[in-house]
């Protein structure tokens, strides 16, 4: 009866979940970035489980959806409409093959934090005491709600009794049923087809299963355990914040032991599916979600959240909200940065203050330090963009793009109306609204030429502060230097 593995993982996933009051089942809903369905899939499977079953009913079809989404192998069975967790059981086991033996683990949809290795380590104990029936549980400072642990004076397992069912002495008992099990196949079978409906729900209960057990003579236990999170199941959505938060401050607690700085770890949001290399340090208040990947040594935050973002070595990002960026090794981006997908920010690239980027390649050291919208681009390395440079890449109808050749520069305040291809090597003159492209070692100027109107001021603004400033500067004999030497005035033009 040994086996070196569990026949199977089924978890429980058929409940709708009326205290969440919500249009989602359940075992959607999601905390650290995975839905509570997600991390019992993840859990089952780091078991190294044969088989891992779901039994659904409520949003039947959104709910196996999801589960062969998120692990594909997953067996999907369909509960009927006969109620409770043991029919649940019942409706996991008839989707596997008929002659199997072994042992069955059952589990919940609603219970996050319950690790693989506590799944590990449940199987282990049922596997190696031969019984036919080992129950998870654990003591709890207010057991109400749970079923309770129904023990002899020797401290035998005898049974388990509903709270509902229960009377006032046995909701004292505070040893609670977590509804994880381990069971022999064949014992959990053959009791399952004695278990009736007679209770205060009118439910088939999997809890039953263990007295009917036990009266046949079957060995059966209780594997208790000290870390009660682990058998909490998500009722409400009070329930779903505080299983939340504990699990990412285990997750935080992990990635610090691995070498990682996070300064405020109750401000700091780390996706389960997320990497960090060593000595990367988090700043407070920063999210990193999805599958973002930061690099050794990198500085995130503060303020900062990251979506399916990848971070390159010694990079820093500060106050930046990005999604499915890729930002390079060294690379600076921050504060106030915007970056949306296909943002790629080459080694020692800068991406700056109030920057937007999207679909923007932008090359190794290339900077577009201050104030600019850059969609549908490719910077070369080197290039150097403007502060205030409009990538204008929507014509209202269609979206074009812009290339920036390396070591090129784009002078402040520029809109490139794209499509248009700046060379390698050329400038681009501030102010400039550039319609065409521009050849390398070339300067492009498109923009009015400025022109002075003497008299203006006394003229059009006779008796204000300006005139009678411009008036004793005239006076004094106050002229400016000649440093810049493209404005013609008036006079000019008529001598010309
Ligand atoms: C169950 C246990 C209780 C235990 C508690 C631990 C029974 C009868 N009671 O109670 O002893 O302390 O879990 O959290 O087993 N489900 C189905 N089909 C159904 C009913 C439920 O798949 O017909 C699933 C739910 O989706 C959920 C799990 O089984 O994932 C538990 O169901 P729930 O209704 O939450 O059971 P509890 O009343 O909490
Ligand atoms: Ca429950």
């Amino acid at each position: 009866m040994t086996t070196a593995r569990p026949t199977a993982v089924i978890i429980l996933a058929a409940g709708e979940g009326t205290r969440m009051k919500s249009a989602t089942p359940k075992v959607l809903h999601r905390i650290g970035g995975r839905s509570l369905l997600g991390h019992a899939l993840v859990a089952a499977r780091g078991s190294h489980a044969e088989s891992v079953v779901v039994v659904v009913r409520h949003d039947r079809d959104r709910v196996a959806a999801h589960a062969t989404e998120v692990d594909e192998a997953a067996v999907i069975a369909d509960q009927d409409e006969i109620k409770g967790t043991g029919r649940a059981a019942e409706c996991g086991l008839m989707v596997l093959p008929e002659g199997l033996s072994g042992t069955v683990l059952i589990t919940s949809g609603d219970t996050p934090l319950l690790t693989a290795e506590t799944i590990t380590a449940l199987f282990t104990a049922h596997d190696t005491s031969a019984s036919a029936v080992t129950v998870l549980t654990a003591r709890v400072p207010d057991p109400t709600g749970y079923g309770r642990i129904l023990r002899a004076d020797d401290d035998s397992v005898l049974g388990i009794v509903e709270h509902k069912d229960a009377t006032d002495d046995q909701r004292e008992i505070t040893e609670i049923n977590s509804g994880i099990w381990a069971f022999d196949v064949d014992v959990l079978r053959t009791a399952l087809g004695s278990v009736g409906t007679d209770n205060s729900q009118g439910e088939k209960y999997l809890t039953d299963v263990l007295a009917i057990a036990s009266d046949g003579g079957h060995r059966v236990g209780a594997h208790l355990i000290d870390d009660l999170w682990q058998t909490e199941g998500v009722n409400d959505r009070v329930q779903l914040a505080a299983l939340g938060r504990e699990l990412n401050r285990r997750n935080n607690e992990k990635w610090m032991r691995e070498g990682v700085t996070i300064v405020d770890p109750a401000t700091t949001w780390i996706d389960a599916d997320v990497t960090l290399g060593r000595d990367a340090t988090i700043l407070p208040n920063t999210q990193l979600l999805g599958a973002t990947s930061v690099g050794a040594g990198a500085r995130i935050g503060p303020d900062t959240t990251l979506t399916d973002t990848e971070v390159g070595e010694g990079a820093e990002v500060k106050r930046t909200e990005a999604n499915l960026a890729q930002i390079g090794a060294q690379a600076t981006v921050g504060p106030f940065s915007y970056l949306r997908p296909g943002t790629v920010l080459g080694t020692k690239g800068k991406i700056g203050g109030f920057v937007e980027t999207k679909n923007a390649k932008i090359g190794d050291g290339a900077k577009v330090p201050h104030l600019t919208y850059a969609g549908d681009a490719t910077i070369g390395d080197g290039a150097n963009i403007g502060a205030g440079t409009i990538f204008a890449n929507y014509d209202g109808v269609n979206k074009h793009h812009t290339t920036i050749g390396k070591h090129s520069f784009i002078g402040s305040d520029t809109v490139l109306i794209a499509p248009v291809d700046v060379a390698d090597g050329a400038y681009v003159a501030a102010g400039s609204a550039l319609t065409g492209d521009v050849e390398p070692g070339q300067i492009a100027v498109a923009r009015g030429r400025q022109k002075n109107v003497d008299g203006w001021v006394a003229r059009a603004r006779a008796g204000s502060q300006t005139a009678a400033a411009a008036q004793a500067a005239a006076d004094a004999g106050t002229r400016h230097t000649e440093k810049n030497p493209e404005p013609t005035t008036e006079s000019q033009e008529k001598k010309a």
